[in-house]
């Protein structure tokens, strides 16, 4: 990394967006460790903002959360996956940091939900500006997968489907608008751990994860009954065997009226497919008499976007 002090831009806000996956096809694990994935992505509208300001020589955290998000559980040290992407970029770069970087965060944490890959898209494409830094899309798409398997979606937002590792992204056609309730955890799940569990559970998982057709079908079409058919996440059983009070949870939404339930991603945020905005107060309406905190999202919501 070379000593350059970098050519500020001013204070540069950008938002990003929490992830499902629709579909979540596991593969028997690589040789590297990785598994190989085929998933369908969406945005939903669970936001992180992240702002970057000019500072003092080095990278600096500052955190905010909604009442929802376990702000402890987020480290402002140089192990954040923010303070990851500075790092990264300013070495791409050729420069030395000198910035501020404040975090808001709405997505929980360590929920399947892509928080702090979100919060990584939105640094890296926050700095960028700041810096001016003139990189190609698919040049700021390899560091950001360099950061995290699901960082790259996070800046193409919407709906994508995800191979290799799930950094590969490319974008389907979504018709639909669709009502999502969301069920966080008090604790988070690792998803190392989730991942370790599918190998023990799967010993004799294929090596290629199984492809979306029915899924990519439902969403072309718009059509939530078909979607909720099609759901499928090969890391829910693994999540379930860990907390078994998942699979409660689910079967309660549906009981509720949700079209479908699931786990999202690793877990243990759980998800609830609705019919419409007004079906899915009412799914929410019922899963608040047991749980704190269930929200509503819409989707699809676009990627990171600098805010201007
Ligand atoms: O890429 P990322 O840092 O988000 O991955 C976190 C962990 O999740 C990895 O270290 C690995 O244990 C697991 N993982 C995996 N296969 C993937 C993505 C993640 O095993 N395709």
């Amino acid at each position: 990394m070379s000593g350059q002090q970098a050519p500020a831009r001013g204070e540069v806000s950008v938002e990003a967006f929490a992830k499902i996956n629709l579909h979540l096809a596991v593969g028997a694990a690589r040789p590297d460790g990785f598994h190989p994935l085929d998933t369908v992505y969406q945005a939903i509208g669970l936001r992180e903002q992240v702002t970057v300001r000019a500072g003092a020589p080095g990278v600096r955290l500052s955190l905010s959360a909604a009442d929802h998000v376990d702000a402890g559980a987020v480290p402002l040290d140089d192990t954040n996956i923010v303070a990851r992407a500075a790092t990264a970029l300013a070495a791409r770069l050729g420069i030395s940091p000198a910035v501020d970087i404040h975090i808001d965060k709405a997505i929980p944490v360590a929920g399947g939900m892509a928080g702090g890959s979100a919060d990584g898209g939105a640094a890296l494409l926050a700095l960028h500006e700041h810096w001016a830094g003139g990189l190609l899309p698919a040049e700021l798409a390899a560091i950001a997968a360099d950061l995290g398997s699901d960082v790259p979606f996070t800046l193409v937002g919407a709906t994508a489907r995800g191979t290799g590792r799930g950094e590969i992204v490319e974008p389907v056609r979504d018709t639909g608008e669709w009502w999502w309730v969301v069920v966080p955890s008090a604790e988070g799940l690792s998803t190392p751990a989730v991942y370790r569990h599918f190998d023990a559970m799967f010993p004799d998982a294929s090596p290629e994860p199984a492809a979306p057709d029915a899924l990519l079908a439902a969403v072309a079409a718009g059509d939530p009954h078909a979607l909720a058919v099609a759901l499928h996440n090969d890391l829910q059983a693994p999540a379930i065997d860990l907390r078994p009070e998942l699979g409660e949870l689910i079967a309660r939404g549906e009981a509720a009226g949700a079209l479908r339930g699931m786990v999202s991603g690793s877990g243990p945020t759980c998800i609830f497919l609705a019919a419409s905005a007004d079906e899915a107060r009412v799914v929410a309406d019922s899963l608040r008499s047991t749980h704190a905190t269930v929200l509503i999202a819409r989707a699809p919501v676009p990627g990171a976007t600098v805010l201007r």
